[in-house]
């Protein structure tokens, strides 16, 4: 599988903390999630995608939520107004990164574009 581009250590660095505060209660620090709580990423397609915009989306808007549906039936909640596109793309680069089989860094413009 090809690797994306790999994010530098500030970004790691801070993805890892942001990852601990807001991601880990559920899908635990080693990514392999806990029953009743949250799913695996470690070998989630979604995660190690060359694309991340799925990825991006759930983060956005939550698992189950395209932008425009309102329903609100997942324990996971919308990061989107809760993280800035700094903080995701951070999070999201530690996440591909350590779960992802090295997917490749995501940018803040990329996150940007899917608001
Ligand atoms: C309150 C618990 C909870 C928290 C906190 C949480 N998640 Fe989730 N997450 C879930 C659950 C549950 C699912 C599965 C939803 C479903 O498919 O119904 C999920 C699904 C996902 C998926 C989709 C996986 C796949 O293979 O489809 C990704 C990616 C993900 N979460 C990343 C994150 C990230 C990154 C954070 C932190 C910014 C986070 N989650 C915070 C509970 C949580």
């Amino acid at each position: 599988m090809p690797r994306g581009k790999a994010p530098d250590d500030a970004t790691l660095a801070a993805g890892e903390v942001l990852y601990t505060v807001h991601c880990a209660t559920c899908h635990m620090a080693d990514g392999q999630g806990e029953e009743g709580l949250g799913v695996p990423l470690v070998g989630s397609a979604t995660v190690r995608a060359a694309d991340p915009s799925t990825l991006i989306n759930v983060v956005l808007y939550g698992p189950h939520l395209p932008p425009g549906l309102e329903v609100d039936r997942s324990p996971m909640k919308m990061f989107g107004k809760r993280l800035s596109d700094d903080d995701i793309a951070a999070v999201l680069s530690y996440v591909r990164d350590r779960f992802g089989d090295g997917a490749g860094a995501v940018t803040p413009e990329e996150v940007a574009r899917q608001r």
